[in-house]
């Protein structure tokens, strides 16, 4: 394997923009504030950070809503600021992808204010997918899609005609049978490749082409989806076309020096159908979703570990590992819950509450675990010191599209996307030189600030540090997974396996386990006073 190919081991460290730092005092996060706070990456020991988007946009979905593919909106900054950091990343050693949001534009987007104005039948809406409705007067919309968001996934303009839009209205998606569309993302792919990325985070990658025809579906959206014994696949995700686009992707990226790549965001299972997306000539990642749905039970971790190194095998690919993210609860947080609670649509304050302490030490557990895993893996700013989702926000501030379209239902995302902390005693914790930041931040969250973690043996950051450091020290990120022979890989109590000379070993179990003879490498909690492993922790021995 050529040692080139360094996202095959890689750890990325996901930064939100709007919510990492803020240097302008706006209340909101922008590029030279990421730029100001690289160093923490370098200290953590991260290969390359990925940036969630920072293009002009509404921001009706956080900037998910792109309106022009080639610029950075005003509240992030410049083009220049966005060299500046690429600069600094690069002085630092650091690799830089940014996401790409191909499924839909925003309806600020030119192209799309060009089909509103154009009307029906113009070459302008054929860019979209635009239809007449059903019944007497078109009243009805084209079919009973539904947005991921909630509510009908049709949207109807004043002429009478209907949209597509998957996600929130304002965010309509392409028609990716046009050859201008693709020309259109080939030419954004160069845009960003010629200032120097790394690589890109590929939305919604399984969305792109509609089965032809757009036939009727009208089972509620499922966020991983797959085609059961007895539905086919939705006509909505994962078609066999949308291959051919990472294909030619591809070919675009190997046109330039340096591995350039390419990470996948399918929610598709099971895991051969994921491993079509990382064939040879696509993608070179995409994210494991499955390992991060399964719950916390030995037997679920081991099927999610195996399932997902099986999947990969028959195409040569390696797997990802990630466990949080911007469209998830936080991990410290959905783990303190019993396995089998479902904390997907969010938590509000009238939800049942997570135990912090309970939730925080699986999730230390969790994460070791993790980074022992062979693969590339993804952190999500936050994670590395405990943070927990803010999971009593006022419903008021809420800004996730989810929560209005859902009829306030679904809480929704924001829980996890709140400013983190950077320094225990100031204002919003660091974030930013202002007072405020865009969602309110806990009045308790001084604990988890950067500053107090720092260099304290114990801390969660400690742990991050040192197991970054040993999983390189080891080549974990590059070795072989074999199980061991231990009863309990039978049993429902514990995972535990062989990484090259590291033994790894998390107890699920409710009493402590003997740990076999051999030094103790790192440890995400206190072990026993007889040396045992207690419930909720996992171990790197090298034994
Ligand atoms: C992806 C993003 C999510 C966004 C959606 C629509 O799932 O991760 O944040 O809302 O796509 O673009």
């Amino acid at each position: 394997m050529s040692p080139l190919l360094w996202w095959r081991d890689a750890v990325i460290y996901q930064v939100y923009p709007r919510s990492f730092a803020d240097a302008d005092g706006d209340g909101m996060g922008d590029l030279r504030g990421i730029t100001s706070r690289l160093d923490h990456l370098v200290e953590l020991g991260v290969d390359a950070l990925w940036m969630s988007p920072f293009y002009p946009s509404p921001q009706h979905d956080a900037g998910y809503d792109v309106a022009d593919y080639r610029d950075v909106d005003p509240r992030f900054g410049t083009l220049a600021d966005f060299d500046k950091l690429m600069a600094a990343a690069k002085e630092r050693g650091l690799r830089v992808i940014v996401d790409l949001v191909p499924n839909h534009t925003s309806s600020d987007h030119a192209w799309f204010q060009e089909a509103l104005a154009a009307g029906p039948g113009s070459h302008a809406r054929d860019r979209y997918h635009f239809r007449k409705g059903f019944g007497v007067d078109g009243e009805l919309p084209p079919n009973g899609w539904q947005s991921v968001f909630g509510g009908p996934a049709w949207t109807r303009v004043a002429d009478g005609e209907w949209y597509l839009h998957l996600f929130d209205t304002s965010q309509p998606d392409l028609n990716w049978d046009l050859p201008e569309v693709r020309a259109m993302f080939e030419d954004v792919l160069r845009f960003w490749l010629d200032r120097g990325v790394d690589g890109f985070r590929v939305d919604v990658a399984h969305g792109l082409i509609k089965e032809t025809g757009l036939p009727d579906w009208t089972a509620a959206q499922v966020p991983i989806t797959s085609p059961g014994a007895e539905h086919r696949t939705p006509p909505m995700w994962d078609q066999d076309g949308v291959h051919e686009v990472y294909r030619s992707w591809r070919r675009i990226l190997d046109s330039y020096p340096g591995d350039r790549m390419m990470v996948g965001e399918a929610w598709v299972a099971p895991a051969e159908r994921l491993a079509r997306y990382v064939r040879p000539d696509e993608m070179n990642q995409a994210f494991n979703f499955n390992y991060l749905m399964a719950p916390w039970t030995a037997a679920d971790q081991r099927e999610a570990i195996e399932s997902s190194l099986a999947g990969v095998e028959p195409v040569g690919a390696i797997c990802t590992w990630v466990l949080s993210n911007h469209d998830v609860v936080r991990h410290a947080s959905r783990l303190g819950f019993p396995p089998g609670h479902s904390t997907q649509g969010g938590i509000g304050v009238d939800d049942p509450q997570p135990d912090e302490a309970l939730g925080l030490r699986r999730a230390r557990a969790a994460t070791l675990l993790m980074l022992s895993l062979p693969g590339s893996a993804y952190l999500y700013q936050g994670e590395e010191l405990g943070l927990p989702e803010h999971t009593t926000l006022p419903d008021a501030v809420r800004q996730d599209p989810t929560w209005t379209r859902s009829g306030h239902e679904v809480r929704g995302r924001d829980g996890c996307r709140v400013p983190i902390p950077w320094e225990a005693d100031a204002p919003s914790y660091g974030f930013g030189p202002g007072a405020g930041a865009w969602l309110p931040q806990p009045a308790d969250w001084a604990r988890f600030a950067a500053d107090r973690e720092r260099g304290v043996p114990g801390s969660t950051m400690s742990m991050y540090v040192e197991a970054l450091r040993l999983r390189r020290a080891n080549g974990l990120g590059r070795g072989t997974l074999t199980w061991t022979d231990a009863a309990w890989n039978e049993a429902p109590d514990a995972v535990d396996f062989r990484n090259g000379a590291v033994r790894v070993i998390t107890n699920f179990g409710a009493a402590p386990i003997p740990l076999p003879p051999g030094e103790v490498l790192l440890a995400s909690g206190d072990l026993a006073a007889d040396g045992g492993l207690p419930p909720d922790t996992t171990a790197w021995l090298r034994a």
